[in-house]
């Protein structure tokens, strides 16, 4: 057995970076969760909450181009999981009055599968496509003239008879969504005409959002459960309604239905969610990297094998909440753990010693 670090003694048992945990809050939609999802997602930009500078551009575009009668200009929204990207490509399609169709990186194989989709376009159309970092190479590369020429080279015959046929498409949108806007090649970025970053919302906007969701689920909640419910939520709009969810189960067995403060705590406990949101899964990197170093900087090839968990989870799940509460720090040499997660956390910290 190797020596064991003085430090280990403040990894929690139960947070063994061997363990798998199951993660509640993740922001990436669960499965079954897509049902209650349409039923809460709000269908115009008037129900749409926060992100009010995006909603107030797009209001801009959307009425110049409906003026015009002309298609809306390509965009591209990114931000985290479960931040509106989806919700919002679609209001825009029903704000312009025109038919969405939707589909999503991964889902076009073949270059054939997106010409077939371009030409049944109809003029004014709007095309989403999710997760668009995901679309192969070479599928991409139909994608390139009809953005610009609104247009699309198909080869056809093959061998020297081949030739390249040009066909015309009407005139359509297209709007793109990720998570991962570094992954999105820079020829394709730039045939956006506007790209808008979605991000994290304020704990009075989730407070909205949950007493929306409450009211469309026929839910009676008190404004202090609303606002504790908010703390939780990770400023993050799908994790809110997930937790109210919850919180109303919990509400509907133990007691009358209605949520208060106190069954908002006694249901978060009972989840393992604590005042601030996190989970065991925070807690297992923010710990590994205060136990195995030293409180960092630690590069995340490293941390990613430290707390096996994929390098993208830690990338795209966990950090940008951490980040955006000051727990994490990002440096040139990797991820740092501040002191205002050491204080949060109950470690001690030793100025001399490094972090502990
Ligand atoms: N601004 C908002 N106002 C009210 N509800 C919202 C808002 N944004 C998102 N929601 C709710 O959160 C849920 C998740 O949002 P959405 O599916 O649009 O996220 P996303 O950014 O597309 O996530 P992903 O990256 O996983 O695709 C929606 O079903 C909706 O109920
Ligand atoms: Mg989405």
């Amino acid at each position: 057995m190797p020596k064991k670090k003085k430090t280990n003694e403040i990894l929690p048992k139960e947070l063994d970076a061997s363990q798998d945990i199951d993660r509640f809050l993740s922001p990436e939609i669960e499965e079954q969760e897509e049902i209650i999802e349409v039923s809460l997602r709000p269908r115009s930009l008037k129900e749409y909450i926060g992100q009010e500078k995006i909603k107030e551009g797009l209001k801009v575009f959307i009425d110049a181009a409906k003026k015009r009668g002309e298609a809306l200009e390509h965009s591209l929204f990114y931000g985290p999981p479960g931040i509106g990207k989806t919700t919002l490509a679609l209001i825009i399609g029903n704000e312009l009055g025109v038919r969405t169709k939707v589909t999503s990186g991964p889902a076009i194989e073949r270059p054939g599968d997106l010409a077939a989709i371009l030409t049944s376009l109809e003029s004014g159309d709007v095309l989403f496509i999710d997760e668009i970092h995901r679309l192969n190479r070479i599928v991409e590369e139909i994608l390139y003239p009809a953005m610009e020429d609104r247009a699309i080279d198909i080869m056809i015959g093959k061998g020297p008879g081949a030739r390249s046929m040009r066909i015309e498409l009407n005139p359509f949108t297209i709007i793109g969504a990720t998570t991962k806007i570094g992954s999105l090649s820079a020829p394709l970025r730039d045939r956006f005409g506007s790209v808008f970053n979605l991000d994290f919302y304020n704990e009075d906007e989730i407070a909205q959002i949950i007493g929306r969701s409450a009211k469309i689920l026929n839910t009676e909640i008190e404004k202090e459960a609303l606002t504790e419910l908010a703390a939780r939520s990770r400023f993050t709009p799908r994790i809110a309604n997930r937790l109210l969810k919850r919180t109303r189960d919990f509400a509907d067995v133990r007691h009358d239905g209605k949520i208060n403060k106190e069954i908002v705590r006694e249901a978060l406990e009972m989840l393992d969610i604590d005042s601030l949101g996190l989970d065991k899964g925070d807690k297992k990197i923010l710990f590994s990297i205060i136990q195995n170093f030293n409180g960092g900087p630690v590069g995340l090839d490293t941390l990613a094998a430290s707390t096996s968990e994929e390098k993208e989870t830690i990338e795209d799940v966990y950090e940008p909440y951490l980040l955006r509460i000051g727990f994490l720090e990002r440096t040139p040499r990797g991820r740092k753990v501040t002191g205002k997660a050491m204080a949060h956390l109950g470690v001690k910290s030793n100025p001399q010693d490094g972090l502990l």
